[in-house]
C-alpha cells in the first residue's frame, strides 16, 4: 500500500485530553482522573448527538458545555471553569510527537491534522507546542459542519489532495476514530497508548501501535 499523506487525529492522538484536569489536580483532588475521563465522554457524546439532531455547535462550545456537566456531577467547585478552559486551549502533546513529526517531514508525503477541533484551536495548539512548521494542512470538521465519524469529514484530506482514501495512512488514539476511518477506506491505525479492547464496528486495524514512534517502522 502506498502512502501519500499521513493523517493524524488530534485530541487524544497527538495532545493530551486529560493534561487540562491533570495540571489542576492538587485542587480537583484524588477524583481529578475520573473527572477527566468524564468531561471527554460527555464531550464526544455531545459532538455525536449535535451531529444526529442537526444542530452543530463547533468544537469549543461543546467542550465548554460539556465541561459544565461534568463539575457538577463531580461537585467541582465553578470557580475552577475559566483555568480548565484555558489549559484545554494548550494542552500538552506526548512526548514523542515532535520528534515523530520530525522524522516524518523528511520523507516528503503530506503531513496533516483531521480533527473535529475549530481551525482556531488547531492553530493555537500547533503553535503553543511550536509544532506549526511540520503539518502541510490543519483540517478541521468545521469546513463541513458536522462531527466524526461522518464520511464528509474524512473525504476533506482526499478531496484536497486527490488522492484515494486507501492512500491515507490515517493514525487516532480513539477507536471510534479507526473504526470511521478505516470503514470509510483509510488505512486507519490504532494507537493504542493504554492497552485498551478494541470496537466492534466492522473495521479491525491491520497495524496498532503503542507510541507514534513505532509508527516511522511502519512508513
Ligand atoms: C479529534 C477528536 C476525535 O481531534 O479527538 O477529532
Amino acid at each position: 500500500m502506498i502512502t501519500k499523506a499521513i493523517v493524524f487525529d488530534a485530541y487524544g492522538t497527538l495532545f493530551d485530553v486529560n493534561s487540562a484536569a491533570e495540571k489542576c489536580k492538587d485542587r480537583i483532588g484524588d477524583k481529578w482522573e475520573g473527572f477527566a475521563n468524564f468531561w471527554r465522554t460527555t464531550q464526544l457524546e455531545y459532538t455525536w448527538l449535535r451531529s444526529l439532531m442537526n444542530r452543530h455547535k463547533d468544537f469549543w462550545t461543546i467542550t465548554e458545555d460539556s465541561l459544565e456537566k461534568s463539575m457538577k456531577v463531580f461537585d467541582i467547585d465553578m470557580g475552577m471553569k475559566n483555568d480548565l478552559l484555558k489549559l484545554y486551549k494548550i494542552l500538552s502533546p506526548y512526548p514523542e510527537v515532535k520528534e515523530v513529526l520530525e522524522n516524518l517531514k523528511k520523507k516528503k508525503i503530506k503531513l496533516a491534522i483531521l480533527s473535529n477541533g475549530t481551525p482556531a484551536l488547531l492553530s493555537e495548539l500547533v503553535k503553543g507546542n511550536d509544532l506549526q512548521n511540520l503539518f502541510d494542512d490543519l483540517f478541521s470538521i468545521e469546513e463541513v459542519g458536522i462531527y466524526k465519524p461522518s464520511s464528509k469529514v474524512y473525504n476533506l484530506p482526499v478531496n484536497k489532495y486527490k488522492i484515494k482514501p486507501n492512500e491515507v495512512t490515517f493514525l487516532s488514539a480513539n477507536t471510534w476514530d479507526v473504526s470511521g476511518g478505516g470503514n470509510y477506506g483509510y488505512n486507519a491505525v490504532w494507537v493504542n497508548r493504554n492497552q485498551a479492547i478494541f470496537d466492534n464496528l466492522d473495521y479491525k486495524p491491520i497495524n496498532r501501535v503503542n507510541n507514534l514512534t513505532q509508527l516511522l517502522d511502519l512508513i
